[in-house]
């Protein structure tokens, strides 16, 4: 593994100091609608805001993904999030065209890509958004090498080369000894390893999964993300990661969309989502969530007396979570001066941490909410995502349907509608098996 290149090291810096990096997708106001004379509903704002349920009976559409805007940046994992049924594999699916958008806009690196013809659509899937499925999607009577270099094939490499290659992937996702199996001779877990191999072969700018480990039980689903962050982390590879598992979101994603009815109702950070939720229905969605092991003390810290700002005494980073601030805070019986560069940003001490702890309100919580209200800023990326009631009435039906659908989340299943995610997806589709 090679060691991460300086514009890797940039990327990363930039992401975590959430400054922009250049977008590599960028989508405006994108909708799909299924059914009859689709076009018409994002063009009407009088069927643009009905409810999917009036929606249906007016005119027998289902509108999959509505008016939905957001950055990708370059070198982040984008995760998708929200339960079965919310949008996410069409949103996905949109992004290459695998499923033809109804309205809006997409641009890859400043291209248009529902402007793209034919071929410029197929170099789009091939070499540049490789897509990572559930179901892995492997060639039953080929080999392990011969699955991961098949993108390589259909790339037009020569045969030797393109085998090579693959046998150098293989071992990175930790295949090596295993080349000449056929699928049916692998674990789920393993198989999902040829997967994730096959569109890494391609050395793809970007990559797009598709739940791709909801299939797995709960170890290898581990070690699968660790290996996603380890992949993001020595690579520096832009992802964009879907899952209705919250936990997953948190675990890998840098930002996160949390999707409901085909809408994005709150795009930050996990430390946004968990620490200043847009609405009681991503309230819901989070209310389980150690708090203490997402927010930093960035979020808990108060503001630092003169007399605190010079002191000596333990010394913590803006980005340390606050159960670590904790251990420093209680092991050296003392409140703990946040440093950010050299510089005393703020102080935490046990009454700050414990509240974070007990679900209260922080300082700067309670800070966003102020610049939050107008609707334009707070917790949601204003400039890159919808501003945080952007969900219109998401927040009307909210506690009790919020957390029961919470609740089923968690449980894990999304079978009828994924059943869907997984059908062809017009004369595209077979670029699924690819
Ligand atoms: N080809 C289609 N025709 C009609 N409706 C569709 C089609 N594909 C998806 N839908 C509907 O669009 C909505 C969003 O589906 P989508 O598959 O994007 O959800 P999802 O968030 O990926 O769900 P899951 O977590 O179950 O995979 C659902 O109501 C679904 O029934
Ligand atoms: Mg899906």
């Amino acid at each position: 593994m090679s060691a991460p290149t300086a514009a890797v090291a940039a990327a990363d810096s930039a992401a975590a100091s959430g400054a922009e990096a250049p977008p590599v997708f960028s989508v405006d106001g994108l909708w799909k609608v299924f059914g009859p004379r689709a076009d018409r509903v994002p063009a009407d704002p009088a069927l643009a805001s009905l409810d999917a349920a009036e929606l249906r009976a007016r005119t027998g559409c289902t509108a999959a993904v509505r008016d939905v805007s957001f950055d990708v940046r370059k070198g982040e994992v984008f995760v998708v999030m929200g339960l079965s049924g919310s949008g996410k594999s069409t949103l996905v699916r949109c992004l290459t065209r695998l499923i033809e958008p109804t309205a809006g806009r997409i641009v890859i690196d400043g291209e248009d890509v529902r402007a793209m013809d034919k071929a410029r659509l197929r170099e789009l899937r091939r070499h540049r958004a490789a897509m990572v499925f559930q179901h892995f999607g492997l060639l039953p009577h080929r080999t392990v090498l011969d699955n991961v270099a098949y993108g390589l094939e259909i790339q037009g490499m020569g045969r030797a080369a393109r085998r090579e290659k693959a046998a150098e992937v293989v071992a990175k996702v930790g295949l090596a000894g295993m080349e000449h199996r056929r699928p049916a001779q692998l674990s789920g877990g393993q198989r999902q390893r040829v997967g994730l191999a096959r569109a890494l072969a391609v050395d793809p700018e970007v990559l797009l999964f598709d739940e791709p480990f909801s299939a797995l039980d709960p170890l290898i689903r581990r070690d699968m993300q660790d290996e996603v962050a380890r992949l993001h982390r020595e690579e520096g590879r832009t992802m964009v990661f879907i899952t209705h598992d919250l936990q997953e979101a948190l675990r890998l994603g840098d930002r996160i969309a949390l999707m409901r009815d085909g809408r994005v109702v709150q795009l930050g950070t996990p430390e946004e989502i968990v620490g200043a939720p847009a609405d009681d229905y991503v309230r819901a969605f989070v209310q389980d969530v150690p708090r203490e092991q997402v927010l930093t003390v960035r979020t808990a810290m108060r503001p630092a007396s003169p007399a605190e700002r010079t002191a000596t005494g333990p010394t913590v980073a803006p980005g340390t979570t606050v159960s670590e601030a904790i251990e420093t805070v209680a092991a050296a019986g003392a409140p703990a001066r946040v440093l950010d560069e050299g510089e005393c940003v703020g102080v935490v001490d046990a009454e700050t941490l414990l509240h974070v702890v007990a679900g209260h309100p922080t300082p700067s919580d309670a800070a966003d909410r102020s610049v939050a209200e107008p609707g334009t800023g707070g917790p949601v990326d204003g400039a890159a995502g919808r501003p945080a009631d952007s969900g219109g009435g998401a927040g009307a039906s909210t506690t009790a349907d919020g957390s029961a659908v919470a609740g089923s989340a968690k449980a894990g299943t999304s079978a009828s509608a994924d059943e869907a995610g997984e059908a062809p997806a017009g004369p595209a589709a077979s670029e699924e098996s690819v």
